[in-house]
């Protein structure tokens, strides 16, 4: 088996975050990492195709097949501990984990959000809502965040941001397309790939354990 920090990475939608990270693996950008697993909460999400085109093992698990918050949460734990995932990554997951699941995995859990927080994010930000809102108030500049995910919407240590220009004309959709090409597919894998070489570093340090204090 591989040294490499087990990665799985939760998606709802189209998968285009997932897709650099593939991409950003096969390209050898993340080279401490690799995708072990791709859970997805959406029947009809084009994300768990990108999965299993990349030959990665795809599962769909939702709320309504598992009785709601918790036993989702169970399920994708226990998938997790068959896979021994090490790092979970939510690439357009949308979906508010519970405080005890961002415990148990505490700095262990990263999300890619599509504002410079903490403008436009929290409840309700998703999809493209922090592009209207940022639209709205007339910023000039919007852009995407890395973070550590906590028991706070968007709320938990900011890892990496990248700033991306509002431009005269621009409607939410353009907004969204020019945030994802040139903040969010740059920042995530970059971000995932430096967790990665910290967990490794940290592991070989600790002789085969790493620590969730010491990424803090
Ligand atoms: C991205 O804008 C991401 O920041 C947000 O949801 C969108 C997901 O896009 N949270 P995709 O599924 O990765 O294509």
């Amino acid at each position: 088996m591989s040294n490499k920090i087990r990665i799985a990475v939760l998606v709802s939608g189209g998968g285009t975050n997932l897709q650099a990270l593939i991409d950003a693996e096969r390209s050898g950008k993340i080279k401490n990492g690799e995708i072990a697993l791709v859970i997805c909460n959406r029947k009809s999400a084009y994300a768990i195709e990108r999965a299993r085109n990349a030959g990665i093992r795809g599962e769909i698990v939702t709320r309504k097949a598992y009785g709601g918050q918790e036993g989702f949460e169970a399920r994708m734990i226990e998938l997790f501990e068959e896979e021994g995932i090490e790092l979970i990554v939510l690439a357009g997951f949308l979906n508010i984990l519970s405080g005890d699941f961002t415990d148990r995995y505490d700095h262990r859990i990263v999300n890619i959000h599509p504002s410079l927080i903490p403008a436009f994010s929290g409840e309700g930000f998703y999809g493209l809502t922090p592009h209207i809102a940022a639209l709205e108030r007339g910023v000039k500049v919007t852009g995407a965040t890395v973070h550590f995910v906590n028991g706070v919407a968007d709320g938990g240590e900011i890892i990496a941001q990248k700033a991306v220009d509002v431009l005269p004309g621009d409607t939410p959709e353009m907004l969204q397309r020019r945030v994802m090409e040139e903040a969010e597919w740059v920042i995530l894998p970059a971000a995932v790939s430096m967790l990665c070489d910290r967990m490794t570093e940290e592991r070989d340090r600790n002789n085969g354990c790493v620590q969730s204090t010491e990424l803090q």
